[in-house]
């Protein structure tokens, strides 16, 4: 249905008839369209939602739904720079919390005001997928890290003159993170990251770029390749493990019905910052993964969901799609064998569910992050009701040497049934944050070394080994191999391989309040065990923290926790129970000793010894 064009839209009614075009069904297009009006308008009216009801063929109600649901997508004017300061575990175990104060007493306002010049608006937010920068700070579009105490009156009156709606962005994005190559550099993502500029088209053609995706049409059927990937034992890489070629091998080719391939750039597990890289500094070994996979699996139609803050990311997929798009590597008729590919950049708006599989498919629907019930899973009855393979960036893009190498020597590379590298994302209290790619099974502990060791000379005191959502794992457990097996043997998950160090001077009571604020936060709200166990959760803790916490609180934290685990729709609450549990059972002494003194000694007692 094409409603007759109204006022605003009336406007921008070429660029959004071309937004509408890229999708199966219209409403799928709400997001970018919302995020079109919001950028030319500053926020979105109600004038400028009822148009975009009208103009999608949605009721109303679904549009302000959709609204309330992704942080991104703002109903109030703001200030005209903003100032988001992430509050997640990583920047806090670097001093965030002091930076926010500090940034809220010279603007003088609290976190949510703007100042009444309307000039800045301040805001908190969760983890920004930039944990390598912390402390770190976002000025409008531009991740700015890390943030010391002499930078802020800088970046602030920086700011002032530059910020997007003046065209310019500050800061930057990208940044001297220690990236170090994998012990066999041939299968390494990270080698194009050393340099730190963006390998495009004839820097990436030089390097020998897209023969891999060349070679799969000439060397391989489809039905061949799935079966190298299998050998491969290429695991998917964005949190769950899953084997990548026996996923595909699920996917029903002869439905009738489109395949579509959807690639999951939303990265939004804390502590994980691995793929931002990757689109940074490498994008087009992205897309040529992104055509292998789709040949691998008769896909000629893919999407990349890409997290809605990744503005720098947004700009170079962009501009790496045309470049693909001119040279014939997507398109049709690709490298003459009459393969066609239509690939479609969507950007997410604001919202950790939205890189649960199934949540980022009612997302790229054009509907809020809802989880969906499994079965059916995704690979059966996915996108628009079609078979879909869904993939991390990072499985994604180390398809192209799995094709060029063999799937043997890939598999080699790693541990027993987890092959290949992976790129480690190292933050918290560790002397060199930043990306570091390693053979699974690596040594966790030699990992630790590698970034430096734990900063200024201090004790490790926990490990949490893979995104916020793992079972934190104490200094005497990091004589371990980190891959998917031998992670979930002794408790805990290798997830998204986020890395967060903890140092002897840390309070665990402040850190699993910390994690538990980010799930109560992030709970989409569907299943009550997780709504209401996360918050309540989360007030418990404060309590605790606070000096105010009651001899039965740590019992009734634990009779939650099993409350909400195994029954929800999503592994969300899976995923808050793992650090609830394991922080209270490792680190009980010191939550007792919170409710029974009413304060923290952990900073006393370091203290007291390096008097
Ligand atoms: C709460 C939640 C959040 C998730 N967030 C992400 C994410 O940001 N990026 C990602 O790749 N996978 C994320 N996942 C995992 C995806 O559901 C899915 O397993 C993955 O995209 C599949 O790709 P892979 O097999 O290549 O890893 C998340 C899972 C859960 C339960
Ligand atoms: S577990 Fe939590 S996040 Fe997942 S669907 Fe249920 S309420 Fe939503
Ligand atoms: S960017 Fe702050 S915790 Fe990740």
């Amino acid at each position: 249905m094409n409603a007759a064009p109204t006022s605003f839209l009336n406007e921008f009614k070429a660029e959004a008839d071309q937004l509408v075009a890229r999708y199966a069904q219209r409403r799928a297009a709400i997001l970018p369209l919302l995020r079109l009006f919001q950028e030319r308008h500053g926020y979105i009216s109600e004038e400028i939602e009822r148009e975009t009801a009208d103009y999608l063929g949605i009721p109303l109600i679904d549009v302000r739904e959709v609204l309330s649901f992704y942080t991104l997508l703002r109903r109030r004017p703001t200030g005209k720079i903003c100032v988001n300061v992430c509050r997640t575990l990583a920047c806090k175990l670097r001093g965030g919390e002091e930076i926010l104060e500090k940034i809220s007493s010279k603007l003088g306002i609290q976190p949510g005001e703007t100042t009444p010049d309307g000039r800045y608006t301040l805001e908190e937010v969760e983890c920004l997928g930039a944990c390598e920068l912390a402390p770190m700070i976002q000025v409008n579009d531009a991740y700015v890290g890390p943030v010391t105490e002499e930078k802020i009156d800088p970046i602030l009156s920086g700011s002032a003159k530059a910020g997007r709606k003046d065209g310019v962005l500050i800061g930057g994005v990208t940044t001297s993170a220690r990236l170090e190559p994998g012990s066999n550099s041939n299968a390494s993502i990270s080698k194009f990251f050393s340099r730190g500029t963006t390998y495009f088209l004839d820097d990436y053609l030089k390097e020998g770029g897209w023969e891999a995706a060349r070679q799969a049409f000439e060397k391989f059927t489809p039905e061949a390749l799935v079966d190298e990937v299998k050998k491969s034992n290429l695991r998917g890489l964005g949190g769950a493990g899953f084997p990548a070629g026996m996923k595909w091998s699920f996917v029903p080719k002869n439905t009738g019905k489109p395949i579509y391939l959807v690639v999951n750039a939303d990265e939004g597990e804390p502590g994980t910052f691995k793929d931002r890289y990757v689109i940074a500094y490498a994008p087009h070994l992205l897309l040529e993964g992104i055509l292998i996979a789709s040949y691998a699996n008769h896909i000629h139609k893919a999407y990349i969901y890409l997290r809605g803050e990744y503005e720098e990311g947004y700009q170079i997929l962009v501009k790496a799609i045309r470049e693909a798009e001119s040279k014939g590597f997507l398109g049709k008729n690709i490298f003459g064998k009459g393969f066609d590919l239509d690939l479609v950049l969507h950007r997410g708006a604001g919202a950790y569910i939205a890189g649960e599989e199934t949540g980022l498919l009612e997302s790229l629907e054009g509907k809020k992050a809802f989880p969906r019930l499994k079965p059916p899973f995704p690979a059966v009855v996915g996108l628009f009701g079609c078979p879909t393979a869904i993939n991390n960036v990072e499985t994604i893009a180390y398809l192209p040497f799995i094709v060029k190498d063999g799937a043997e020597k890939f598999a080699s590379m790693g541990s027993p049934k987890n092959g290949g590298l992976r790129l480690f994302s190292v933050s918290g209290h560790v002397a060199r944050p930043g990306v570091y790619e390693r053979p699974l099974g690596y040594s966790l502990r030699q990992l630790i070394e590698d970034s430096g060791g734990v900063w200024k000379g201090r004790k490790l005191k926990a490990v949490v080994p893979g995104g916020l959502s793992a079972a934190v794992l104490k200094a005497d457990e990091v004589e371990v191999g980190l891959d998917f097996d031998q992670l979930k043997g002794i408790g805990t998950m290798a997830g998204s391989a986020g890395i967060m160090i903890l140092d002897e001077t840390t309070c665990m009571v402040e850190a699993l309040l910390v994690t538990m604020r980010f799930f109560a936060h992030e709970s989409c709200g569907q299943c009550s065990p997780c709504r209401e166990g996360t918050g309540w959760v989360e007030k418990i803790l404060a309590r605790i923290a606070g000096g105010r916490g009651r001899e039965k609180d740590i019992d009734t934290l634990l009779d939650i926790s099993g409350y909400m685990g195994g029954t929800t729709i999503c592994a969300l609450a899976d995923g808050a129970c793992m650090p609830l549990g394991s922080y209270l059972r490792k680190f009980r002494d010191e939550f007792e000793f919170h409710i029974r003194e009413k304060h923290c000694d952990v900073k006393e007692i370091y203290a007291q010894a390096h008097d």
